[in-house]
């Protein structure tokens, strides 16, 4: 057996029948995760720790199921599954870091347990594991699409520090931010499967459609999910974001409603006055901002399923539709 199994992955009820149907293939993603980390034994322990903490491998599904889609699973893919995983860990890493996060999949965030300089340099270790993935796919289009992508990650968590404490950020200026931090992985990963495959330029067009709408719909879920979900649930903290002064979809809602006022906001967040903050949480739930947030994430996994049906049908696209239904209908 090779040192990483698929009982490190994070099984959920709703995801369980879709992680069977691609056990092997996940098998072979967790082993390209988990080898080459025993240069030093801080770096194998850590890479462990993240590793085996119960991710649900969404994005790796994403790419696994859109190569079936096509047919035959090519070694291409599998390392395409990985480095895309290998990226998403890197930037955890570096978020819990800038979010002074303490738990993470639902135990002490790696910035707690060893520090923020050990979670940056492990940050940094598996964006270039990511690199190492995709020089050996020799395919410089899919080491371009990632490569932006990752570009994309780290302007979208600049304009999110920019815009911290702005109780005056709108909408357009949230989803501007949550494209890029999020949805664009979710593309990237979609298209660079469909290059591997040699997909027509409009099934990769699709493809890519689908992913940002995925993506989009799973930021909404997990701000919406700052907002309702139990700590148990999520595997994390919860009513973070309005602390931290992160401007997320309710509470935009709500401030556009006027059912908050700006100045007791900014003043909670400011001293971090407990009952205050708690004050304006309940605010943001009794304002219809969970309501139109939910909304838009059905319209994102509306559109998301209208591009999946510009694929022909089959067992994959089926599949396809179940990972991005879960994915968006935690939190309905
Ligand atoms: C989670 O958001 C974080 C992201 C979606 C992206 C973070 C990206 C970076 C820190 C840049 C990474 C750079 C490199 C080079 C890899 P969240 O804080 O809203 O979600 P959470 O509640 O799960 O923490
Ligand atoms: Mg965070």
């Amino acid at each position: 057996m090779s040192p990483a199994n698929t009982s490190s992955l994070g099984r959920d009820a709703g995801l369980e029948c879709l992680q069977d149907s691609l056990l092997d293939s996940l098998q072979k993603v967790e082993t390209l995760l988990h080898e080459d980390a025993n240069a030093f034994p801080l770096i194998g322990s850590v890479s462990k720790y993240i590793l085996d903490s119960g991710g649900k491998r969404i994005r790796p599904m994403l790419v696994l199921l859109i190569a079936r889609y096509f047919g035959e699973l090519t070694r291409q893919h599998l390392s395409l599954a990985a480095a895309v995983e290998s990226l998403h860990t890197a930037s955890l890493l570096h978020d819990d870091v800038l979010d002074d996060a303490t738990v993470r999949r639902g135990r002490a965030s790696v910035n707690r347990r060893w520090g923020n300089i050990t979670s940056v340099l492990m940050g940094d270790y598996f964006h270039t594991k990511t690199l190492r993935l995709l020089v050996k796919l020799e395919q410089p289009e899919v080491l371009n699409i990632i490569s932006k992508a990752t570009t994309c990650l780290i302007e979208g968590e600049i304009m999110q520090f920019d815009s911290k404490n702005n109780w005056a950020a709108g909408e357009p200026q949230y989803l501007d931010i949550i494209r890029k931090k999020t949805g664009v992985l979710f593309q990237a990963a979609a298209q660079a499967a469909a290059v591997v495959a040699e997909a027509s330029i409009d099934i990769e067009t699709s493809l890519k459609k689908f992913g940002m709408h995925f993506g989009l719909g799973y930021q909404l879920v997990d701000d919406l999910l700052d907002y309702t979900g139990l700590p148990g649930q999520l595997g994390k903290t919860t009513g973070n974001d309005l602390a931290e002064g992160k401007v997320t979809l309710p509470l935009i809602y709500a401030l556009s409603q006027n059912k908050i006022d700006r100045s007791r906001l900014a003043e909670a967040v400011n001293t971090q006055d407990e009952e205050e903050l708690a004050h304006a949480v309940k605010a943001v739930r009794d304002s219809g901002g969970l309501e139109y947030t939910r909304n838009m994430i059905k319209r994102e996994r509306e559109k998301a399923r209208d591009c999946l049906n510009e694929l022909v049908s089959n067992d994959s696209r089926s599949k396809l539709a179940e990972l991005s239904d879960f994915a968006l209908m935690r939190s309905i």
